[in-house]
């Protein structure tokens, strides 16, 4: 498990003369703080755009950024454009910019639903596209990404686009197809996990633990077995087993979420989000 995930980091600066960073809303400012933050690429390489001049006015004061609301400038002369528009405008934006992009230049688009197929269909050459799937606690950089490459994206832009999200989180590289499982499970599986942890306080909470203390200890207990898992590499199965004492309080619990169904309705859950992402993206590619 542990061995696909984390490929060697590398220090300094990611090969980029020019970054058009595209769509630069929530996701798109958690990429530039983390970027910048993690000292992956200069301030002066950055363009970055959106829609209403304000926010660019914003970024530009914060970050020191280039920032403004015309596309076709941003990637002009870029070597690596980053998508992080809604799904819906990604169409309109290609068809915008197809005559000023450069042919060699790198295409990452964060997207949901957005295929890499469809944006190179759309831009008309072959062109070195990645896709990546990240979740919202990128923006607080515990995210998980995920990275699929398009047909022609080599192994080296791979590797950029995993420098980039690292700089929010984990990355794994997935193949395309797994997207849509993808989406199911890391990209909503947080707003599953909140409501993991409401009811967790809701038990504190109803045994006459105070409200905030009773949230803390249930984030917190996530957090340090979800850490537990990804540090030692352990099947969760068996760090279960260490927790469970014979005939001790654990087991008791244990008992209660299996007869309350949690696993089937978790899987469950996975499921259905995957299909819905699939659904979006027949709608959106089509
Ligand atoms: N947020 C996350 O953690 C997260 C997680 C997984 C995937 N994603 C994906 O990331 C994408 C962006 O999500 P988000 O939450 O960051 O949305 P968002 O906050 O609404 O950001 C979208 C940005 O696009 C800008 N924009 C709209 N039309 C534009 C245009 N024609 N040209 C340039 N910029 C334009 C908007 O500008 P204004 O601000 O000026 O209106 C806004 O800043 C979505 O496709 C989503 O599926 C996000």
């Amino acid at each position: 498990m542990k061995a696909r995930t984390e490929p060697s980091a590398r220090d300094g600066y990611i090969r980029v003369k020019k970054l058009a960073l595209i769509g630069a809303g929530k996701l798109g400012e958690g990429l530039l703080s983390g970027m910048l933050g993690s000292q992956l690429i200069p301030v002066g390489a950055v363009a970055a755009t959106v829609a209403h001049q304000p926010r660019a006015d914003y970024l530009a004061s914060k970050y020191g950024v280039k920032a403004g609301v015309d596309n076709r400038e941003a990637v002009a002369g870029a070597d690596l454009v980053l998508v992080c528009l809604k799904p819906q405008q990604v169409k309109g934006f290609l068809h915008e910019v197809k005559k000023d992009l450069r042919k060699d230049a790198l295409m990452i688009s964060a997207a949901a639903s957005v295929t890499t197929a469809l944006i190179e269909r759309e831009l008309g050459h072959p062109a070195r596209v990645i896709r990546a799937m990240p979740n919202t606690p990128c923006l607080i950089r515990h995210g998980m990404t995920a990275i699929a490459r398009g047909q022609h994206a080599t192994d080296e832009d791979v590797s950029l686009a995993q420098a980039i999200f690292r700089s929010m989180g984990r990355t794994v590289v997935a193949d395309e197809k797994h997207m849509d499982a993808i989406t199911g499970l890391s990209a909503s599986g947080p707003a599953y996990v909140y409501l993991i942890i409401e009811s967790l306080a809701e038990g504190g909470v109803k045994l006459g633990l105070p409200r905030d203390l009773s949230t803390e200890l249930s984030a917190q207990t996530l957090l340090g077995a979800s850490a537990m898992v990804l540090h030692t590499g352990e099947h969760p199965a068996k760090l279960k087993d260490v927790v469970t004492t014979p005939a001790g309080c654990t087991i008791d619990g244990l008992l209660e979420l299996e007869e309350g169904g949690l696993r089937v309705t978790l899987i469950k859950a996975v499921v259905r989000a995957a299909q819905r992402a699939r659904q979006l993206v027949e709608s959106q590619n089509s």
